[in-house]
């Protein structure tokens, strides 16, 4: 019974009043009835790593709860070593890493439907290919953490004027011809207007000028005798190779008309390599992305660290002073208690997981969209896209459902490697993860043959495919926010002794960078409240 007489108590109210209304609805109930504090501003400090000497010293030694042994986890438990937290980090699946997983010779694993592959690449340090993450922009934290657990980094190449734009039902065209026409035809047509003095009541002379010095090299055009024409240009690349003697060369052609370059559609995979987070140069970590995983991991426990691998929560309670975590263990069940939990399962598992916290961190946790992603590793005998086609490293992206192809940018000119066939997305990834690995490749060889030709489908040696909408204990590829409303606020602050991080805690989501900064946030957050104490 309810202590206003209503015969609702608090909770079923707000349970009606989600389930009527949405997460939305009942957070503005919860404020209205006091049960959450107004909205405050969550401010990320800069990270200063936790010191033991910041502790009083009856507080050393509290014992921290990790679920999950991904980037987030595994960061989590090396922080807190740092300050001498004892941490116990358990992970349901039988590896580590979470989503960084390095696929080669002998990787062996089973989908949610019970598809078994075992990897036959050749069995050598070239031979690999990233299923999760597999590219690191400049910028992010993650490459702090290589500079100091010393995991090397290389190149990643994702864009390459030499790899291919296609349509379906189109002959693919090489990303250097589409930029040449794209920036050509814009540079001609701003160049007439700006001539003509469309523009005069935005630009002084001074500005034209300028702007048509600019559009001449921008678009490699004629000159204003010609009409500022584009004609092609050797951005196109060539058909025939300048060389020796009387060889200059024959430019690549015909190019389209301005017309066609506009409905071609290609245009609109140039805006990818301005983006922020994908822009050139990226890294990756020399022999396979579960490098940092592996550095992790090893510094974790010898921060002291305890890592169980094959522990699947089934329960997670606040307790009076601490935590009490219920796993299951080859069969056997286990009470874990500890002074804080923090939880960085996927968002939407997190929400099925028994616990005592309030059904409003549930209603959050279920509020991301949950986006399915997938990636084909294809082995060939021989490396054509780089004998043949001239194309080392990079990815093409066509509008079949394979939506991108990643070249290798490691173990050039190596008589052998993989190829990633696809990495797609969204209900892409759904249609493939549906398959089977077989059919999967069957219908990615027949896909990829439309750009490639017949040799995609020749000299496969091996290949392993993976659904993470359909992987055991993360069944997605990442999680969405469609805003970052009072269910991302929510859950960015601690249940009681209970704490969030992942990916999906940051606005670097589907990034290891944000899943370690939302580590250190929490790590942060739960270091001053104990050294508070
Ligand atoms: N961060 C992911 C990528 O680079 C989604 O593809």
């Amino acid at each position: 019974m309810s202590a206003d007489g209503t015969g609702l108590t608090r909770r079923m109210l707000l349970r009606s009043i989600g389930a009527a209304g949405g997460a939305g609805v009942m957070f503005e109930s919860m404020r209205t009835l006091g049960l959450l504090a107004p909205p405050q501003a969550l401010a990320a400090p800069d990270f200063r790593e936790p010191r033991a000497g910041d502790l009083p010293s009856d507080a050393r030694g509290a014992t921290v709860v990790v679920l999950g042994a991904g980037i987030a986890g595994l960061t989590a438990a090396y922080e807190l070593g740092k300050a001498g937290y004892r941490c116990v980090v358990l992970e349901a699946a039988e590896r580590v890493g979470g989503r960084n997983w390095t696929v080669r010779a002998g990787t062996t694993d089973t989908d949610l439907d019970g598809n078994t592959q075992t990897a036959r690449f050749t069995r050598d340090d070239d031979t690999y290919f990233n299923a999760g993450p597999g590219r690191i922009p400049q910028s992010h934290i993650t490459v702090d953490y290589c500079h100091e657990l010393g995991v090397r980094l290389e190149p990643l190449l994702s864009s390459n004027a030499n790899a291919f734009l296609h349509r379906d039902g189109d002959d693919p065209h090489m990303h250097r011809t589409v930029k040449a026409d794209h920036h050509g035809y814009v540079a001609e047509l701003l160049s007439k207007a700006v001539d003509a003095g469309a523009l005069d009541a935005e630009l002084t002379a001074d500005d034209k000028e300028a702007l048509l010095t600019f559009l001449s090299g921008f678009g490699d055009i004629g000159e204003k005798a010609d009409g500022f024409a584009y004609t092609g240009s050797s951005r196109r690349g060539y058909s025939v190779e300048p060389g020796a003697a009387d060889q200059e060369g024959v430019v690549r052609g015909p190019t389209p008309s301005l017309s066609e370059t506009l409905s071609s559609g290609l245009g609109r995979y140039l805006q990818l390599e301005l983006g922020y987070d994908q822009a050139m140069t990226m890294l990756q970590p020399v022999g396979g992305m579960d490098a940092i995983v592996d550095a992790l991991l090893a510094a974790a426990r010898r921060g002291g660290a305890r890592v169980v691998t094959g522990a699947r929560a089934t329960e997670l309670r606040n307790t009076d002073g601490g935590v009490e975590v219920t796993y299951r263990s080859g069969g056997e069940k286990s009470v874990l208690r500890g002074d804080f939990c923090i939880a960085t399962l996927p968002t939407h598992l997190m929400a099925e997981l028994p616990t005592n916290l309030d059904p409003a961190i549930a209603t959050a946790l279920r509020t991301p969209e949950i986006w399915a992603a997938g990636k084909l590793g294809l082995e060939y005998d021989r490396r054509w896209w780089e004998l043949d086609e001239r194309i080392y490293g990079g990815i093409t992206y066509t509008d079949l459902d394979l939506l991108s192809m990643w070249y290798p940018s490691h173990g050039f000119a190596r008589d052998h490697g993989i190829l990633v066939g696809y990495y797609n997305e969204g209900p892409m990834a759904e249609a493939y993860g549906a398959l089977s690995p077989a059919e999967r490749k069957r219908r990615a060889l027949a896909e990829g043959a439309k750009i490639h030709g017949e040799k995609y489908r020749r000299g496969v040696r091996a290949s392993f495919s993976v659904a993470w909408d359909r992987t055991p204990h993360l069944e997605g590829g990442w999680a969405m926010w469609s805003s970052y409303g009072p269910e991302y606020d929510l859950l960015n602050r601690p249940a009681g002794n209970v704490y969030f991080a992942g990916d999906w805690l940051s606005h670097q989501t589907a990034w290891q960078a944000g899943a370690m900064d939302s580590a250190r946030y929490v790590v942060s957050a739960l270091h001053e409240r104990v050294a508070a104490r």
